[in-house]
């Protein structure tokens, strides 16, 4: 069902809901789909309150032609409704870009924010190169508003600011919009995990970094342990007036809500592409499936993982040829070092242990690099006996969300490290510490040997939790702490 917002909405996120690309035929630009979840949940908003969307477009200010085309007629996706004239492109000299993209975002606030500083370089220029790139991003947000305004006068434009891109913007918004007597409301919602004080204390502009921040009204994050390190990084770095219990942060006479908002995935039609999703072609009848989806990021636990497959065939000779595991892992911000390291690494363990293993008719490692298609991926979710879904630290991780939702047949079973943000609601997985390999190995035999009744139980209680908190539901409690949710969503909403 759709979700409806009393307030025309500008999202502000780092990425446009899709890329732009050229057309090999005709060499015409075109849209290209990078539907993820906050597409997927927020585009329909975007396109029913006349919204606008402020990103970037893939192409650079030395690019020629940057204007957006508008969707394929044949378009599905959720962003095809979306008019050319709802979004805004943000374009940056490609040096400046890049010193803010992978330099400032991926190599210092992904580590950080994952807790693990020591892959985290902190280096001034990129954090100027994040300044400049937020303050651009803020300008065009300002247009946007203004426009806004234009177009729906009496109304109070919704400006809501996306993941750790956007830390820096919001005060800027906020002063130039007073100045043009234009009254917004202001959220942010970060994607991520939000570490405790003693990591972000690590980072040397952290008080500019939290003041940036809590220039928003509301502030979601995605599970209450990262909402409590916001508030103790405001209390003992900025020494503001907390309130753990409400969770409200004081600042610059101002009181800014902090929300617990875990996002989920559009269920109901992850269900549909699982029940029209072709079969997996297997070795053999009997041959089960362990499944892992994932972008090739040290996040993920890949290498952890496949270890721990290594250790099962170890203890386990007998599962030879009848298991195998499949690990998907689409290619993530290749320009940076730690993730060309990694896929070399993983390369090499996977070749290992292939060579070790394999039969003349097996393989224990299939691995794709690369993206597959939403029926292709539904197709695994489903036919999979094993989904092993165990970052070293993610924020919330959505693939085991999709993976219960594609569990249409026989029921498989979810291993979840307890590190993901997921790992927090869905009790019924098997969960499992991805650094200890020896138990994790146990866990995987565990799982594959599981009997059926007991499959069966604990899928159908990870089901019903996620239809009923689907992304709509996140999206309506959202709107919630805005107080720009319409009467016809209230009644949706729990509290
Ligand atoms: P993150 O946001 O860190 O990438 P999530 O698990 O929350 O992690 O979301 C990943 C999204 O990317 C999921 O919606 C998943 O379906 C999609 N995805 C991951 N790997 C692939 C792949 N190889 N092909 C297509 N989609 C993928
Ligand atoms: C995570 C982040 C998103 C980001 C995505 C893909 O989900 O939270 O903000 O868009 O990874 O990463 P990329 O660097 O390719 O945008």
């Amino acid at each position: 069902m759709q979700v409806h917002s009393t307030s025309p909405m500008v999202v502000v996120a780092n990425r446009l809901p899709f890329c732009l690309g050229t057309d090999p035929d005709t060499g015409k630009l075109i849209r290209k789909q990078c539907a993820g979840g906050l597409v997927t949940a927020v585009a329909p908003v975007v396109v029913e309150t006349q919204g606008l969307w402020v990103g970037w477009s893939g192409l650079h200010t030395e690019d020629e032609n940057v204007e957006i085309p508008e969707a394929d007629p044949n378009d599905q996706s959720p962003t095809a409704g979306l008019k050319s004239s709802q979004v805004l492109p943000v374009t940056m000299p490609k040096k400046v870009f890049s010193d803010y993209y992978n330099g400032c975002c991926n190599a210092t606030f992904w580590p950080l924010f994952h807790s693990m500083p020591d892959r985290a370089t902190f280096q001034a220029d990129k954090w100027e190169a994040y300044r400049e790139v937020n303050r651009e991003f803020a300008r065009l947000t300002v247009e946007a508003v203004k426009r806004l305004r234009e177009s729906h006068p009496d109304s109070v434009p919704l400006v809501w600011l996306h993941d750790y891109h956007m830390m820096l913007a919001a005060n800027t918004i906020r002063e130039k919009c007073d100045e043009l007597n234009m009254p917004i409301k202001m959220a942010f919602f970060l994607h991520i995990p939000f570490p405790s004080w003693d990591i972000m204390r690590l980072f040397p502009w952290d008080d500019e970094l939290l003041q940036g921040v809590l220039g928003c009204d509301s502030i979601g994050f995605h599970i209450d342990d990262y909402c409590l390190n916001f508030i103790d990084c405001c209390q003992r770095r900025l020494g503001c007036r907390v309130d753990r219990q409400q969770m409200l942060v004081e600042h610059n006479s101002r009181t800014i809500s902090i929300n617990p908002l875990p996002i989920s995935i559009p269920y109901e039609r992850f269900v549909q592409l699982a029940e029209k999703a072709p079969k997996v072609v297997k070795n053999n009848p009997q041959e089960q499936l362990l499944l892992g989806v994932d972008r090739l990021d040290y996040t993920k636990g890949l290498v952890h993982r496949i270890r721990a497959f290594e250790t099962l065939l170890e203890k386990h000779p007998e599962l030879k040829e009848k298991v195998t595991f499949l690990q998907v892992a689409v290619p993530s911000r290749t320009d940076v070092k730690e993730y060309q390291e990694l896929k070399e690494e993983l390369d090499q363990l996977i070749g290992k242990i292939n060579g070790q293993f394999s039969t003349p008719n097996w393989s224990p490692i299939r691995y794709i690099y690369g993206c597959v298609s939403q029926d292709q991926l539904a197709a695994f979710y489903r036919d999979s006996s094993v989904a092993v879904v165990t970052p070293l630290r993610d924020g919330m991780n959505l693939v085991a969300k999709e993976f219960v939702a594609c569990q249409t047949g026989e029921p498989g079973v979810l291993i979840l490290s307890p590190f993901a943000g997921a790992g927090i609601s869905m009790h019924e997985a098997l969960h499992v510490n991805p650094y200890e390999t020896n138990e994790f190995s146990d866990t995987i035999y565990r799982a594959l040997t599981m009997p059926k009744d007991e499959r069966e139980m604990r899928m159908k209680q990870l089901r019903r939790r996620e239809r009923d908190h689907d992304v709509n539901f996140w999206l309506r409690n959202f709107l919630k702490t805005v107080d720009c949710l319409s009467d016809v969503d209230k009644s949706q909403v729990s509290g």
